[in-house]
């Protein structure tokens, strides 16, 4: 049962650039979320935006939980000016959540940008199994929670496309070449969220690796339940609507 809730703000802390991070205290008890279910925010209360956005849960504490987002248009940049004790409506949580990995599987986690932000909640979730995290951003100034992954003991590789932090250039080609050199030794599970391009890139290394993996896609949302139809991506299973089988698909079923 979907779950319509209040929430009051905590907190919405500027991180860095256009990045925050909202703290939320929901007023009913709340089912807690998986790694990769996401949340509808209202980010008005009027009909301006009326559509409610996505996102990703980011850390779940104590039944508190927070988003982190980057401010790209109207709605996000609405949000960025909540201030605390301002009160949102939500929907969620929502959709299906990262599958748990095999026992005996090394994990790998991979970012690009924003997509960062379900990657914190999956690596808190199987920190004993020492993930390994691929993260990659367009620059330096776009580098988040590094130190927060560290303390988790996340072994964490990153790159820059300008080379202003990492390797320079995309993390797709690192991951490459990290599993080009052990291959022959660890079973692998991935997990990715990022842009459409870096997964397209990531689900060509899973098959040719023979890898097993799952990506978070982002689609534009209009309901989040599975009603309006709005966010359906092809697969090889047929149409699939990213909120309701989604927004978690295993690697090799999407269709690029
Ligand atoms: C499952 C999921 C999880 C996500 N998690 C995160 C996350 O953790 N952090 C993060 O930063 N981002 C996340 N995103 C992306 C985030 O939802 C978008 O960045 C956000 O919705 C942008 O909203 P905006 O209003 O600022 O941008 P806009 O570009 O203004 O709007 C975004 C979309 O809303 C719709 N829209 C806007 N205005 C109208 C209108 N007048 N009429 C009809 N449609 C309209 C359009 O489809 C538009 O493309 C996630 C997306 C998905 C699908
Ligand atoms: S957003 Fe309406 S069906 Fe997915």
């Amino acid at each position: 049962m979907n779950r319509v809730f209040k929430a009051t703000v905590v907190e919405n802390k500027k991180l860095i650039n256009n990045h925050y991070l909202l703290t939320l205290h929901p007023a009913v008890k709340i089912k807690k979320p998986r790694p990769g279910n996401f949340f509808m925010v209202a980010v008005e209360t009027g009909l301006d935006p009326l559509l409610k956005r996505p996102f990703s849960i980011h850390r779940w504490i104590d039944g508190n939980f927070q988003l982190l987002y980057r401010v790209t248009g109207k709605g996000t940049k609405i949000l960025s000016e909540k201030k605390p004790g301002n009160i949102l409506d939500i929907l969620g949580p929502l959709g299906k959540g990262f599958p748990f990995p095999g026992k005996d599987r090394q994990v790998i986690l991979v970012a690009g940008g924003i997509g960062i932000a379900p990657m914190y909640a999956m690596a808190e979730s199987i920190k004993d199994k020492n993930p390994l995290l691929f993260y990659g951003t367009k620059t330096k100034k776009d580098v988040l929670l590094v130190d927060d992954f560290r303390s988790m003991g996340v072994d964490l590789r990153i790159s820059t496309d300008d080379g202003s932090y990492g390797v320079k250039g995309n993390i797709v080609n690192v991951l490459k070449k990290y599993i080009a050199r052990d291959s022959l030794k660890a079973p692998y599970v991935m997990y990715a969220c990022g842009p459409a391009i870096m997964l397209m890139k990531l689900s060509g290394l899973a098959s040719e690796y023979k890898m097993k993996g799952y990506i978070a896609m982002e689609q534009n949302m209009a309901c989040g339940i599975g009603t309006c139809l709005g966010c359906v991506v092809k697969t090889r299973k047929g149409h699939k609507r990213v909120c309701k089988e989604g927004p978690v698909f295993p690697i090799e079923e999407i269709i690029w």
